[in-house]
């Protein structure tokens, strides 16, 4: 295992510009949709540049699928500090490991395409699960837009890992019928698009915040101002299922000064609403009057047997 830096790393930015590949992939999809949709579930095997979902921190929590890709690769552009060195250590002990923090897309997409072109296994590792604040989709736009294919490898996103550490369901009956991944207004949301105060008022959703340790405080003075129960229950997991884990449980109206004692400032879940202690809840339906309903008419699958 190699772990380049900025000044070992020679990429000639050249091809197209990444976001002219964007603006046309983008509207492509508008017009067709790929086929590959039809002809691939997410655990295939598929040609191309893998964009591989690490998990939240633990190996243990990796996919199969994302190990043996690994395993194989010989390129790994990896998200630097969100995904942990031990996963690097223990499936990627031959392949060049390239951090992605601090560079462009003009950057990237000319190394991954180049190694790819070059015939090397090449993996783009994104912490948790890539569909979620991964900002995958650009990058995957433009190596498609310049011939290299590409697929998602999911992974176990960080609420979840958050969500077995409490012990807890982000959903619960009687307690939370719904979960938003969100995050808070800075650079990237407006104050408009910050919908956290909503999905507390709403009661029944659980709210997993991404993104957001620094600006607890600002987070639970909005809630507050807005009205919300300063009893409302909140967890923040701080790197969640990795070695330093740590958990801190408080309310809206005391958790900001826990967190601050504690001194974190990034990499932590906070989840707010009822299903963070577990209290509360029903037993459900699906193993009560649904599982005695009678057997007649009843033809295997069906909506209730997820629940
Ligand atoms: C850029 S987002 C990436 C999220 C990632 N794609 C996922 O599915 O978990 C980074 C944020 O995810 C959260 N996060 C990622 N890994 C975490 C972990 N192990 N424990 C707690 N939060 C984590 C933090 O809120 C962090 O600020």
């Amino acid at each position: 295992m190699t772990e380049t830096d900025e000044t070992e790393t020679t990429v000639v930015p050249d091809g197209g510009d990444p976001q002219e590949a964007i603006d046309a992939q983008g509207e492509r999809r508008r017009e067709e949709l790929d086929d590959r949709i039809f002809e691939h579930n997410a655990g295939d095997e598929q040609e191309g540049i893998p964009f591989v979902g690490a998990g939240p921190g633990n190996p243990r929590l990796l996919t199969v699928a994302g190990k043996e890709l690994l395993e194989e690769s010989d390129l790994v552009v990896h998200a630097g500090s969100l995904v942990n060195s031990e996963l690097l250590e223990e499936y990627c002990d031959h392949a060049t490991l390239v951090n992605s923090v601090g560079k462009d897309l003009e950057e990237l997409i000319p190394l991954m395409r180049d190694a790819y072109e070059g015939g090397e296994n090449v993996v783009r590792l994104h912490s948790g699960d890539p569909a979620i604040y991964g900002a995958a989709l650009e990058q995957m736009d433009a190596l498609e837009h310049e011939g290299v294919p590409t697929h998602f490898v999911p992974g176990v996103t960080s609420a979840f890992a958050a969500s077995a550490t409490l012990r807890t369901q982000l959903t619960l009956n009687e307690v939370s019928n719904h979960v938003a991944f969100t995050r808070p207004q800075g650079k990237t949301l407006t104050e408009e698009e910050d919908h956290i105060s909503e999905f507390v008022g709403m009661g029944d959703v659980t709210s997993c915040i991404y993104l957001g340790t620094h600006a607890v405080r600002e987070t639970m003075d909005r809630l507050l101002e807005d009205g919300h129960d300063p009893e409302t229950p909140v967890g923040v997991i701080y790197h969640a299922s990795w070695p330093d884990e740590d958990v801190i449980v408080g309310t809206v109206g005391d958790i900001a000064e826990k967190v601050e004692e504690a001194g974190y400032r990034a990499s932590a879940m906070v989840v707010i609403g009822d299903a963070v202690t577990g209290a509360g809840y029903e037993r459900s339906f699906l193993y009560g009057d649904w599982a005695n309903r009678s057997s007649s008419g009843s033809s295997g699958e069906t909506e209730a047997s997820d629940d």
